[in-house]
């Protein structure tokens, strides 16, 4: 393949989506829209890629860095977007990808047909990538002459009965030859119904130059644009869809796979088990044989091989739960590492904490690492023994192989394989129940009376 730059059309509003945020910015499997074609495009070798914004998406050009945004001052039609990246792009030795923000399931491998497409023998000048919905409506549709090359793209609005009964419609994605893409581009007009520039008229614009144009067919559920909310929702869905069965196929088990939702970015190694309602946020890696049990909620996080999580387990951004590591009901953790085969049962807070090999934490405990002010760090060695319902105030180290008592409140470090009591002495007054009970019972009568 010779040299491919893209051009990433994301200036529209997204009107329809009535929300404050870019349209492009909406997230699918906790990736934005506009991430997903950029992973799509990165797995194509894209050389450059170069996104065209409206004014003011700075936090979209944030998102899409370090590739380069051109700002379209005012939304004329995608042929006007497609100019406002002609400096940044410049003369392109090859082809030039134009694809939407908003349609994020174009694959690399639809992508290179195009480009294939383009690069064969009869050179078209533009492949445009088609598709037959359902329903048609609202499309460009693909004006094709009687020998199958597309001679025309003529927009919903603008079109007669005729060509509203063409099913093969524009999915918005094309390859334009490199060489003559701008001069194309340079005989967009705007006498159409919307007074738009639009960037579908270059397929004719290239037949009159006496250059000819191509259609390469994908599944219309690939090319699905976003629009609104309810097809960001479908668009969720469809892509669950894909993210367990990609998962299947890699040798996980769910026992209830629609309950289970995966982020773009989960990575689930062979044998893995995910049991019912579980959710992975953003940046989860889970090795080989971790069991992930009802109910948990895992964003940020690293599972070591043979580590068994929840049922409802909370693991926060940076956690790291070591190999046959066990964390259990109700327990959460924050910027903390448990080390090999350690324990964290029930009930339980550990934040920016680290728990060496074998340790166990009872139930109850709670690392207290916020001071109001500043976060500080709890750092427990190995085989420590942590009893239930303690405090550990931060920042605090328990030295390996010592002991908590159970409802302490430890403010020191505990040297190695002592035992630590910071709790009130327990105190017995023998009989005194008793006593307080007769003393009680002889006062209530005496009331009653
Ligand atoms: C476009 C196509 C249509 C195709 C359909 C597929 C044109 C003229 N029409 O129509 O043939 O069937 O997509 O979904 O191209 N954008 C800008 N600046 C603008 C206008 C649009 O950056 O001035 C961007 C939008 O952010 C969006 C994309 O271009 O990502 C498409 O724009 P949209 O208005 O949705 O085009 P459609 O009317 O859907
Ligand atoms: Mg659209």
């Amino acid at each position: 393949m010779g040299e491919i730059a893209a051009i990433v059309l994301a200036a529209g509003k997204g009107t329809r989506m009535k929300s404050a945020l870019p349209k492009v910015l909406h997230r699918i499997a906790g990736r934005s829209i506009v991430g997903h074609v950029l992973d799509n495009l990165a797995a194509l070798k894209v050389g450059k890629i170069t996104v065209v914004i409206g004014p003011g998406m700075d936090a979209l050009a944030k998102e899409v860095a370090p590739h380069p945004t051109v700002i379209q001052q005012e939304q004329l039609g995608t042929g006007h977007a497609a100019v406002a990246a002609r400096e940044k792009v410049g003369k392109v030795d090859g082809t030039v990808l134009v694809l939407f923000g908003d349609s994020p399931f174009v694959t690399a491998e639809t992508m290179a047909r195009l480009v294939a497409r383009h690069e064969s023998e009869d050179r078209p000048a533009v492949v445009v990538l088609g598709m037959r919905p359902k329903d048609p409506t609202g499309y460009g549709r693909l004006v094709t002459d009687t020998k199958g090359n597309l001679s025309a793209i003529v927009e919903h609005r603008d079109a007669d009965e005729t060509q509203r009964a063409i099913g093969l419609c524009n999915s918005g994605v094309m390859a334009i030859d490199g060489a003559v893409l701008w001069d194309l581009i340079d005989g967009i007009g705007n006498k159409n119904a919307k007074h738009e520039y639009y960037l579908t008229d270059i397929v004719a614009i290239a037949r009159q130059g006496g250059r000819t144009a191509a259609v390469v067919e994908a599944p219309a559920e690939e090319l699905i644009g976003i629009n609104s909310r309810a097809e960001l929702a479908a668009a969720e869905a469809l892509c669950q869809q894909r993210l367990r069965t990609r998962a299947f196929e890699n040798g996980v088990t769910m026992t209830d796979p629609a309950s289970v939702f995966l982020c773009a970015d989960t990575k689930l190694g062979q044998d893995v088990t995910i049991g019912p309602n579980v959710v992975f946020g953003p940046g989860v890696t889970v090795e080989d044989n971790v069991q992930v049990l009802a109910f948990s909620h895992i964003e940020g996080a690293t599972l070591e091989s043979g580590a068994i999580i929840g049922p409802f387990a909370r693991l926060r951004r940076g956690s790291k739960i070591g190999r046959d590591a066990r964390v259990g009901n109700f327990v959460e953790t924050k910027n903390t590492v448990l080390g090999k085969g350690a324990k964290a049962n029930h009930l339980t807070y550990l934040g920016d904490t680290e728990v060496g090999a074998k340790s166990n934490i009872g139930a109850g405990t709670i690392t207290c690492n916020y001071d109001g002010f500043l976060k500080e760090k709890t750092t427990i060695g190995d085989n420590v023994f942590i009893g239930s319902n303690s405090a550990l105030v931060a920042p605090v180290t328990i030295g390996d192989g010592a002991m908590v008592a159970a409802g302490s409140v430890i403010t020191r470090d505990v040297p190695p394989d002592a035992l630590s009591v910071a709790r009130g002495p327990q105190v017995d007054k023998p009989g005194w129940a008793a006593k307080f009970r007769a003393a009680r019972e002889a006062f209530k009568k005496s009331k009653d009376r």
